[in-house]
């Protein structure tokens, strides 16, 4: 008997006029703060916009460190400085961006293991998805509808949370 099972990834590929305004708006916080990446090791901007409920978007870049370990990705950056300023708010959507000013990078970034689970865990918090908007050009954005459809299988374990 075949016991393998298949996981069906869902997402969405649109171009910017796809979006609504609120969405390319997002798109374009995370393209601005980007500039002010700190990654003299890699070269490789990242930023990374969040909407809040309340309508607010918060904004965070890639920031590394000659003990590379220490460095920490944009989308974590945001979103610890998003669940510390504002523990009672929920996160709708976020939107990432990349740029480099010295490789070209190809049509497709997504967060990386660790910022997959940092998102789960909101969600699981909040009790509602984040969307999860991709974006390296305008001809070619992803739409993720939540963090399982970027991460099945997520880490989870009831009896670790005790407090
Ligand atoms: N990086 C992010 O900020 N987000 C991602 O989704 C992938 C990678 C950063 C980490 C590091 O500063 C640089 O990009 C190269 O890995």
């Amino acid at each position: 008997m075949d016991k393998s099972k298949k996981i069906i990834v869902n997402y969405k590929e649109l171009v910017i006029i796809d979006l609504n305004e609120s969405d390319v708006n997002l798109i374009r916080s995370s393209q601005k703060i980007l500039e002010n990446s700190y990654s003299p090791y890699s070269g490789f901007k990242v930023g990374c916009s969040v909407l809040l409920s309340s309508g607010k978007v918060l904004c965070a870049n890639n920031q590394e460190n000659v003990a590379y370990p220490s460095g920490m990705c944009a989308e974590r950056v945001a979103l610890f400085y998003a669940s510390s300023k504002y523990p009672n708010s929920k996160i709708l959507k976020i939107a990432v961006s990349a740029r480099s000013d010295v490789f070209k990078i190809n049509d497709m970034i997504s967060p990386c293991g660790s910022c997959r689970q940092v998102i789960a865990e909101y969600e699981r918090k909040q009790g509602s998805d984040i969307e999860i908007i991709l974006h390296v050009n305008d001809d070619k954005i992803l739409v993720f509808e939540k963090a399982s459809d970027l991460l099945p299988l997520v880490f989870d374990s009831p009896p670790l949370r005790k407090y």
